[in-house]
């Protein structure tokens, strides 16, 4: 199964930007961890980085029969973007919503998400563990889908049989 780790405006530029709010881990070895555990339990994941709104629409309409969870970090297009959350919405994968500081405790610009209604959960204020917990949170998520699957297959075989017979 496959993971699509979505980044907004200004991520690339962590390690550098406001390391009293977002820490000193770059992006790429925030990437490198969540491949690691991702691998390990046997997902595959991709990740996608812009700075543009219109960019990261089009990588999650891409999502829609090439991934099957979403874990995004909108940025600033948290607190403004409809495009993004319609975006979310029209593809219907399991999603979860990430920032590394606690943006309920920031501006009161921050403190509103358009996103996180559309997201099965949020995680926030972590420091770059907040990415650890939501690849943790995915997995499950995608464990628990994979199941539910497998037990309607098998109900459905065993009906099959039961008529045939
Ligand atoms: C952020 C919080 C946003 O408000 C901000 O615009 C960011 C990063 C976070 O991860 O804490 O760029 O999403």
């Amino acid at each position: 199964m496959k993971i699509a780790v979505i980044q907004g405006p200004n991520l690339n530029m962590l390690g550098v930007r406001e390391q009293n709010i977002y820490g000193p881990m770059k992006l790429e070895d925030i990437h490198a961890q969540m491949k690691n555990v991702a691998e390990q339990n046997g997902f595959e994941v991709e990740f996608f980085q812009s700075n543009l709104e219109g960019e990261i629409v089009d990588r999650i309409q891409e999502c829609m029969g090439d991934a099957d969870g979403i874990i995004i970090n909108p940025a600033a297009y948290t607190h403004t973007s409809i495009a993004i959350r319609d975006a979310l919405s029209a593809v219907k994968l399991p999603t979860l919503e990430v920032h590394i500081s606690n943006i309920h405790a920031r501006e009161e610009f921050r403190q509103k998400s358009l996103i996180a209604p559309v997201c099965a959960g949020q995680i926030v204020g972590l420091g770059a563990f907040s990415y650890h917990l939501a690849m943790m949170g995915m997995m499950q998520i995608l464990s628990e889908v994979k199941a539910m699957k497998e037990q309607q297959a098998a109900a459905q075989a065993a009906q099959g049989m039961a008529q045939a017979q």
